[in-house]
């Protein structure tokens, strides 16, 4: 069984159902050399199921110490060892067996050893070995040599009396249930499927048809491949040993019903149905475990529903992957952080019969949750009843929010879209996709490992068509559409979480809305159902600090307006009147428009903009700026007109707030405050507008950039 796997390529076949194919498989044989010794057969034992015990072999030695690895060649061998010590260790706490009593010993494949049988079946060793094999060299399961000692022997023997013993029984091997012979080698099956990472196959099966030996063939071109990491490789690793366990369209028909438990083991039977067609011609596996689960994971218990099955060809040895994207069973991979041992393939090891299953063991699957019955069909996933599924080409999100992904399709979806991972660079959480120290980075992204991909058009400059016409009329803003963007994200607790974009403070996200974040343009989508799904998350990112730099200073500035008398506005008036005031106010600044944001004007005249120095910004830090703007409001009030009135600031009216060190500090600035702000500014030789009619906006300083850069230290912590 193998299968394939294929990085970013989605397009490759699994090779699971066609290596199976090749194998001749073999079933316990009692010994032919000692007729009495059934006692060394792989029979079922005690009924108690204990973990699974899986022996791993490399060219004849057992998997277990750490390998030393030099030279690119033994590298890629002890990186896929490392990577089956582990998965056969994860296994254990997932599969449970009756264990095998004794030593494990192996068949031999007699078609193999014996050239010619004695064909009389009058004489004594009728069908026995009369001529052997000159060329035998031994068993092998998918290339990868058995030892001997894992192996019955085998015998030639004359017309009558007693064989001549070939080769003894080996001793096999104690406290295994499972022999798995890993081969790493380019095989012309690799060099026929280059996406192929491994491929697996069983090769041995107990009286009850259990997988009691299989192999695991790595093509060793990927093993040195930095594309994959360790996490990939275990994964790879683990769907490859679920094939070769029972996960096999091969296999699903030997699956055993056991109506009085697992452990009554003399009444379990081979299970009646286990595929099945439905009116569209879907292949479905339709044992009760896997259909409970499925029904369970849509929000449609109650319903039986069997599970689609991806066709393969004749055989089908995986989900089906417009219903079970992100599953360990699926026929593709794409990396170890999108794929989950999910409670839907643990339910098909239950329903084999041949395992129990910890079920504690199994990970969240979030695509199709809850997503109801019709979630998966061809008929469905193009009509926007989900947004697990996407039409169009756009730049937005992988469902599992890690990754920005395009909106694209594969052979495996049928025609259905859903957003797909880059071909590279497209992992939120990789600090190294973010940009480079100091480059412009208009849209606020920040690439960590708690950050996460949002729908956004967040921007720090205003979007052209409002900065084109705040003096005329505001022409119908089109609906931008929203793209998928890094930022930063913190689990507050279940199913809560805040944002962060560069230099704004951290925002409450509510799941299913459009918020606005301070110091930008444009509006983030909280994403619902997907982040912060579990209570663990919380306490693990509570790290990223809070604390911002001088240059994140966030200021709320609020001015009383004075206006002709009983001069009602409506909302669209006061917006525009927001608008032409924050240009006035702009314009007395001197600076660029981008330290102001989110201005609004309540009934009552009251004017607010928040300030805010954004990435991309160029001046005076934002405490300059407003220390400056409130001495030149005291000196001389703005004058506004709107339509027929006109409007003046009133200094008295004036109230800055800020969120230094996260407490909000308020600033009730009255006059002798401001005498007082005004020898402090004095002080700093920040007067200039004294002299000239703006400020002097001078170019960033050094220091300032350098503040900017590390704002990696000062702001967020690695976690
Ligand atoms: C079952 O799985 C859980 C979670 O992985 C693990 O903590 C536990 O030890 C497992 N139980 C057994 C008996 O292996
Ligand atoms: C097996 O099935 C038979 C007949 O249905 C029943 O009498 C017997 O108790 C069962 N055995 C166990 C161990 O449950
Ligand atoms: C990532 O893609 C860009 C173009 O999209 C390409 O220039 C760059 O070399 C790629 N990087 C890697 C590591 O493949
Ligand atoms: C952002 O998108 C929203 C909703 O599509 C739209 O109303 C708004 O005008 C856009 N803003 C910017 C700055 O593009």
């Amino acid at each position: 069984m193998l299968l394939l796997f294929l990085l970013e390529v989605a397009t490759s076949r699994c090779l699971h159902d066609e290596t199976q194919r090749s194998v001749s498989l073999l079933r316990p044989s009692f010994s032919k050399l000692h007729p009495d010794s059934r006692s060394s057969l792989p029979l079922p034992g005690s009924h108690d199921p204990r973990p699974l015990r899986i022996q791993a072999y490399y060219e004849g030695d057992p998997v277990s110490a750490a390998w030393d690895a030099s030279g690119d060649g033994l590298r890629g061998v002890s990186r896929a060892l490392a990577a089956v010590r582990e998965a056969t260790q994860r296994i254990q706490g997932v599969l449970a067996v009756p264990p095998v009593q004794g030593p494990l010993l192996l068949s031999r494949d007699s078609a193999q050893y014996c050239h010619a049988v004695w064909g009389d079946p009058d004489t004594p060793n009728y069908h026995r070995c009369s001529l052997l094999n000159p060329g035998y060299t031994g068993e092998s399961c998918l290339g990868a040599k058995v030892p001997d000692a894992h192996l019955r022997g085998y015998a030639l023997w004359p017309e009558q009396g007693p064989p001549q013993v070939v080769q003894p029984d080996g001793p096999g091997v104690q406290n295994a249930d499972f022999l798995l012979y890993v081969r790493i080698a380019h095989t012309s099956k690799c060099h026929q499927e280059p996406s192929v990472i491994a491929y697996a196959a069983y090769c041995q099966l107990d009286l009850e048809d259990r997988p009691v030996a299989g192999a695991i063939v790595y093509c060793a071109q990927h093993l040195t491949s930095p594309s994959f990491s360790h996490n990939d490789l275990v994964m790879v690793t683990l769907h490859e040993l679920f094939h070769a366990l029972g996960f096999s369209g091969q296999l699903f028909k030997k699956w055993q019903d056991c109506p009085s438990g697992f452990s009554a083991r003399e009444n379990c039977s081979t299970r009646q149905q286990v595929t099945r067609r439905d009116k569209w011609g879907q292949l479905l596996l339709t044992t009760p475990n896997v259909s409970h689960s499925l029904a369970k994971h849509l929000g449609v218990s109650g319903v039986s529903l069997g599970v689609p099955l991806e066709e393969e060809g004749p055989l089908s040895s995986h989900w089906e992957a417009r219903l079970l994207q992100g599953s360990i069973m699926t026929a593709t991979f794409d990396g170890a952080q999108r794929t989950r041992l999910d409670p839907i393939t643990l339910a098909a090891f239950k329903d084999s019969g041949w395992y129990q299953v910890n079920h504690s063991a199994s990970e969240e699957l979030l695509w199709g949750q809850g997503a109801g019955i019709e979630f998966g069909l061809v008929t469905t996933c193009g009509n926007d009843s989900s947004d697990f599924f996407c039409t169009g080409s756009g730049l937005g999100c992988h469902y599992l929010h890690l990754d920005k992904g395009n909106c694209s399709s594969d052979p495996m979806l049928e025609g259905c879209r859903m957003y797909k991972p880059l071909a590279n660079g497209s992992e939120c959480w990789k600090k190294e996709n973010g940009l480079p120290d100091g480059a412009e980075n208009p849209h606020g992204e920040i690439y960590h490992s708690q950050s996460r991909c949002f729908l956004a058009n967040l921007s720090s400059q205003p979007p052209p068509e409002i900065k084109a016409s705040h003096s005329s009329q505001i022409p119908h803003v089109k609906e931008a559409e929203l793209t998928g963007r890094c930022y930063l994200h913190q689990c507050t607790q279940k199913e809560a979480y805040m944002v962060r974009v560069d230099g704004s403070p951290w925002v409450p996200c509510l799941p299913g809305k459009h918020i606005k974040i301070p110091g930008y343009f444009g509006l983030l989508y909280c994403p619902q159902g997907r982040l912060c799904q579990t209570n663990e998350g919380t306490k693990a990112v509570t790290s990223p600090s809070v604390s911002l730099s001088t240059q994140d200073l966030l200021f709320q500035l609020s001015l009383g307006l004075a206006g002709p008398s009983g001069y009602l506005l409506g909302k669209g008036q006061r917006e525009e009147l927001a608008e032409a005031v924050l240009q006035v106010l702009v314009n007395r600044s001197g600076t660029g428009r981008c330290y102001f944001h989110s201005p609004s004007i309540t009934t009552d005249l009251v004017f607010t903009v928040h300030m805010l120095k954004s990435p991309g910004c160029q001046g005076p830090s934002v405490t300059v700026l407003y220390r400056t703007l409130i001495l030149t409001l005291q000196e001389k009030p703005l004058e506004v007109y709107h339509g027929e009135a006109s409007f003046t600031t009133e200094y008295s009216k004036l109230l800055v707030t800020s969120n230094r060190n996260s407490s909000m500090t308020r600033l009730f600035v009255s006059v002798g405050l401001c005498l007082l702000l005004l020898i402090l500014v004095g002080t700093l030789g920040i007067v200039a507008y004294q002299k000239q009619a703006t400020l002097r906006v001078g170019p960033s300083t050094p220091h300032h950039h350098q503040t900017h850069g590390t704002r990696g230290s000062t702001g967020i912590r690695e976690v």
